[in-house]
């Protein structure tokens, strides 16, 4: 290599360096400026990104939160190959088919109205906020206002299948109330005495400052669920099959006037979280207002009546929206099904 070369070779070097450099330069002051634009552009898009999400005028409560941090049953993966594990699998079949089993063209018993539990206690009562079993383990024996008495697990299953299912409750020492029962305990075995968590049961909703509306239940009645429920509320059962795809809200084969659902309250915080299907507490599909004008007209229609003369026996017990009397207070039935519920609850704190 001679000088020259040597010299050529050398200012190559301290241009390559400078190259470096410069680029060095190039790519910090880029990085600066895509981090600047981040910054400035998500500042900007905030306000419109909360426009967005606002919420209608309709009051949709509770607020959207994550279901995560909600309730959850245990892991039906998690039960043993063993005799318990056996009864508790075939308790949660009996709840989610259970018409299958016990309806009308049941394989053990006919001593139900074609209804599953599961309608009404969503994912076999493990659902946040669809009617779950989530507190029976921890709450049961417990007294009840409606008996007047302390009622187990198995009274309150019994119950279910004379009102809710309009028929009549297997024996308690029978395979399929004991499956029923244990299943329903283990779903509950993770709450303690005494707890309530986020999720259990059901969803609360506000009063409304007028009674609740048939004629306005019907209109949405007809909008939003007619078309599985069906125009004269018989839900679907197809031929040949022992089970509702979409399960009845009147008529003959729905539950009784003793159900829970027949109480507009229960009904509105049922459907509230969970109808129409694909709802849920986190994306609820109707306004509270809705919730209650469906219930309203959904139990001014026909159903099958129960005897509940022995209902209730201390009357000042009974719930403000219980839609027979006689009551301790002033108010008709009529109130007493559709409201307006609030001045019923400022009376009895009086
Ligand atoms: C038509 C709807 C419906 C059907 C079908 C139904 N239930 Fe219920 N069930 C209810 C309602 C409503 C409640 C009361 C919820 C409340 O008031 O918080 C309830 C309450 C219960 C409870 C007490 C829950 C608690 O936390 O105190 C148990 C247990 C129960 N049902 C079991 C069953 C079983 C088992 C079946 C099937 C044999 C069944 N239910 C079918 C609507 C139904
Ligand atoms: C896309 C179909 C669909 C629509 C729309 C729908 N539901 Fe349902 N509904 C169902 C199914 C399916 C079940 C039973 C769920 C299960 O067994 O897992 C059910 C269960 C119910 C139940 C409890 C069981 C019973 O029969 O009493 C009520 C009450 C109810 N729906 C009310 C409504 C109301 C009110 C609307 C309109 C706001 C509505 N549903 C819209 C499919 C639907």
């Amino acid at each position: 290599m001679n000088l020259n070369q040597e010299n050529e070779v050398i200012s190559f070097l301290l241009r390559m360096s400078n190259v470096v450099a410069l680029s060095a330069v190039a790519v910090l002051f880029l990085l600066g400026l895509v981090m600047f634009l981040e910054i400035t552009g998500a500042k900007i898009s905030l306000p419109v990104l909360t426009e967005v999400n606002l919420p209608s005028s309709a009051p949709v409560s509770p607020a959207p939160e994550s279901e995560e941090a909600m309730w959850q049953a245990p892991q039906l993966a998690s039960l043993p190959a063993t005799p318990e594990g056996d009864q508790i699998r075939y308790g949660r079949e009996l709840v989610a088919h259970t018409a299958q089993y016990l309806g009308p063209e049941g394989s053990v018993l006919q001593i139900a109205n074609g209804m599953n539990c599961q309608n009404c206690h969503l994912d076999a009562g493990t659902k946040p906020f669809g009617n779950n079993y989530a507190l029976v383990a921890a709450t049961y024996p417990k007294f009840r206002a409606r008996s007047g008495t302390e009622e187990d697990q198995v009274k309150r299953v019994s119950d279910c299948f004379e009102r809710s299912l309009n028929g009549t409750a297997p024996e308690p020492g029978s395979n399929e109330m004991q499956a029923m029962v244990a299943y329903i305990n283990w779903v509950g075995q993770n709450v303690a005495a005494g707890e309530s968590p986020k999720g259990a049961g059901l969803v609360e909703i506000a009063y409304l400052d007028r009674a609740a509306s048939p004629v306005q239940g019907k209109a949405l009645y007809v909008q939003k669920c007619q078309v599985c429920h069906g125009d004269q509320g018989q839900g679907l059962k197809p031929e040949g099959s022992s089970e509702y795809v979409y399960p009845p809200l009147w008529g003959a084969d729905s539950y009784n006037d003793g159900a829970g659902l027949y109480r507009v309250s229960t009904f509105a915080r049922y459907v509230k979280a969970n109808m129409p299907l694909g709802a849920t507490y986190g994306n609820p599909m109707l306004t509270d207002e809705e919730a209650w004008d469906l219930a309203a007209f959904v139990n001014s229609m026909p159903r099958p009546k129960k005897d509940i003369s022995q209902d209730w026996p201390d009357i000042s017990k009974k719930p403000m929206d219980h839609p027979f009397g006689p009551y301790t207070d002033q108010f008709s039935e009529e109130q007493h099904k559709y409201g307006p519920f609030k001045p019923i609850l400022a009376a009895s704190k009086k």
